[in-house]
């Protein structure tokens, strides 16, 4: 191979047992994009080297055309990096399913053509509509139990099933008992690639692995906290999907509470994947519901109007492939939201996500209460008393510690200034893509970065009730905001303490 896996800072003593991965959806955006650069960066750097691709998918196509599909898709990604023996040597590990998700030709094919490595991965990569007839069918077909394989190697059978997790509370839970009629719940690993960024995953370490943090992490010194996900890209080719889905499904019940969950839950007692996991759902399950007379001042939502965006015009949300002319779908969510516990009671968190909004950033920051005695009241800028931690979880990765300072000179102004860490300048080099250290979790048993039953249904829980209300009031509620802007000037009416404002774009 022709990289250093050391570079990647992953264990390389855990190498993965022999495989196969099973794509549903093979022919599809998410197989394209994420999943077979993944396993190809991960059969680059040395990481697997013993496993099957089987692509299943109902378009019609040969290994061969696969074959094709994917050497086009590597040569797009990496160009004239591309090392063609490497490409040559993961083609060859490749084949093609065709098959209808209904009909049970296919999955005898998987059974018969793909005994060995009998270690099985099934990915689900399909729209969610196909989850259920593939579950039943890999149920009826014998394929959910590890297969044994020749001698009585214990071997191991997982399904990874993608995002969106159901549409509310209630399919969410009947999605889960399907899951739970055919496969043991410690065979699911349901994706949240947000849990894959390296710099999400620093949360934890940032919090827990510092003796200077946890001390003042709570309502006697955190004012509040805002966790923004903020994109420049409208919905794309993605209209009919988005649809149904809308912000506050696609990024905020998965992604943006997960960041929550990190940033408020407990220390575990271990790094036990259920021992974190529990800890994650505490925090879900401590969120205070939303309530239909509350709905106004705990929730905003918003739609993308045309505007323009890093100098170009772009079209409005309604006027995107697949979307309704009178749509009322959300581009654009933000929410006040309390937890009730002892060490948050009292401090607000305000979530915000949008599409189309003026950059592209995703951060945590943790504002801090002001000083309690204002010794400096009388400075230039008494308004900047309140300290702000920055958790930069993408883009320019990195962590900021903002506080004040005195400013040269002979009289006592002051003024805030930065203690600035980054990642690119700490350790060099670019961190494994989410889906890479995902893939490689799952082929090795580990969950930790998977989210469970009881985690999913908690999330829809505070989600749901959200949807009812917004339901009940249809379009009434939603505001507009050009592509390029902030989002919708009503979010502001959610925070009104007096240290409270949202960060800038
Ligand atoms: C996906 C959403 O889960 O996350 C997309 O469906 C969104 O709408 C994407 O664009 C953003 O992911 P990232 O990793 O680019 O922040």
């Amino acid at each position: 191979m022709d990289e250093n896996p050391l570079l990647f800072g992953l264990d390389l003593a855990r190498e993965p047992a022999p495989f196969t991965i099973v794509i549903f959806g093979a022919s599809g955006d998410l197989t394209r994009r994420k999943l077979i650069p993944a396993l190809f960066s991960l059969f680059r750097h040395g990481f697997i080297v013993n496993f099957k691709i089987a692509g299943f998918s109902r378009r019609n196509w040969s290994d061969e055309k696969f074959r094709e599909e994917i050497s086009a898709i590597l040569e797009q990604t990496y160009r004239d990096r591309l090392n063609q023996e490497l490409k040559e040597a993961f083609l060859h590990k490749i084949s093609y399913i065709s098959s209808p998700f209904e009909a049970g030709e296919g999955y005898r094919r998987i059974k018969e053509n793909y005994s060995e490595p009998a270690n099985k991965i099934y990915y689900l990569a399909t729209p969610p509509s196909e989850y259920e007839v593939i579950i039943d069918q890999l149920g009826e077909a014998g394929l959910a139990r590890p297969q044994a394989a020749g001698s009585n190697r214990a071997c191991f059978t997982r399904l990874i099933i993608e995002k969106p997790f159901g549409r509310d509370l209630e399919s969410a839970r009947a999605l889960n008992r399907k899951l739970a009629s055919v496969f043991k719940e410690e065979q699911v690993y349901r994706i949240d690639h947000y849990l894959g960024k390296e710099t999400v995953q620093n949360v934890m370490v940032f919090r827990f692995g510092n003796g200077v943090f946890e001390p003042i992490w709570n309502n006697r010194y955190i004012d509040h906290v805002q966790i923004t996900m903020a994109e420049t890209l409208g919905v794309g080719s993605r209209g009919g999907y988005y649809e149904k889905a809308g912000a506050l499904k696609d990024i905020v019940q998965n992604h943006l509470l997960q960041l929550l969950c990190l940033v408020a839950m407990e220390p575990p007692n271990d790094l036990d994947p259920d021992s974190i996991r529990n800890e994650k759902v505490k925090v879900l399950k401590s969120i205070r519901p939303v309530t239909e007379e509350r709905i106004r001042s705990e929730t905003s939502r918003g739609q993308y109007l045309a505007g323009i965006i890093d100098g170009k015009k772009v079209a409005a949300y309604r006027e995107e492939p697949g979307v309704s002319e009178d749509s009322v779908t959300e581009t654009f969510v933000a929410l006040r939201l309390a937890l009730d516990s002892w060490r948050w009671a009292g401090v607000p968190f305000f979530l915000r996500t949008g599409k189309r909004l003026a950059r592209r950033t995703t951060e945590i920051s943790i504002r801090l209460k002001r000083p309690p005695h204002l010794l400096f009241e009388g400075s230039e800028i008494s308004s900047s008393l309140a300290n702000t931690l920055i958790m930069r979880i993408q883009p320019n990765e990195g962590m900021m510690l903002n506080f004040n300072s005195k400013i040269p000179g002979f009289t006592t102004e002051m003024r805030p200034v930065n203690m600035d860490f980054s990642y690119g300048s700490s350790f060099g080099d670019e961190p494994p893509e989410a889906y890479e250290r995902l893939l490689i979790d799952a082929m090795l048993g580990d969950s930790t970065l998977y989210t469970r039953s009881d985690e999913i249904e908690a999330a829809w829980s505070y989600i749901t009730g959200i949807l009812s209300a917004w339901t009940e009031s249809e379009g009434d509620g939603l505001f507009f905001y050009p592509a390029g802007s902030s989002g919708p000037e009503e979010a502001k009416n959610l925070l009104n303490g007096p240290e409270q404002r949202w960060r800038k774009l």
